[in-house]
């Protein structure tokens, strides 16, 4: 069972960090309260995902890919699944800082290794990393990055 805390843990965390970010995609939002706790902090925020019950949130309800035009300043992931590795190549695309907080993988990959390989990706695409862990129980590292100038 994820920890309940998780979205208000992820927005304060995504607030401090990212203090000059105002549009922020949430990328597999599921029903949308990692959304309501970024409203909550002052962001305009769309999440993509396809849950038909969910929170009364700005919602785009589809898959999220890499063809989605930009239209934030940053994205974010809480336990985005398949979508974890999009989100690291969708911020290189358009030169967006992320923040990401990896569970399963898309790969069948053991969670450490997966994390790993993030890191890697996000490196390679040139991003300045951080990786951060949120007081809560489960799946809590937060990779984030920004692009080196
Ligand atoms: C483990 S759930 C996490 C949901 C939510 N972030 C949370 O923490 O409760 C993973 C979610 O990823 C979504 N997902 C997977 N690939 C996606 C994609 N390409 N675009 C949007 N959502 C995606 C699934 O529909 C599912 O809701």
């Amino acid at each position: 069972m994820a920890d309940k805390r998780r979205f208000d843990l992820f927005a304060e965390f995504v607030r401090r960090e990212f203090p000059d970010a105002h549009r922020v995609f949430d990328i597999a939002g599921g029903m949308g309260k990692l959304n309501l706790a970024l409203t909550d902090r002052g962001l305009a925020v769309t999440t993509f995902d396809r849950r038909w019950k969910r929170a009364d949130v700005r919602y785009a309800e589809r898959l999220f890919t890499l063809e989605e035009p930009c239209a934030c300043d940053l994205v974010v992931g809480m336990h985005p699944d398949g979508a974890t590795r999009i989100i690291v190549e969708y911020a290189a695309r358009h030169d967006l800082p992320f923040a990401i907080v990896p569970c399963c993988s898309d790969n069948g990959m053991p969670y450490k290794p997966w994390v790993r390989h993030l890191a890697e990706l996000a490196t390679q695409h040139g991003f300045d990393l951080g990786d951060t862990t949120l007081p809560m129980q489960g799946r809590a590292r937060v990779l984030h990055g920004r692009r080196r100038r």
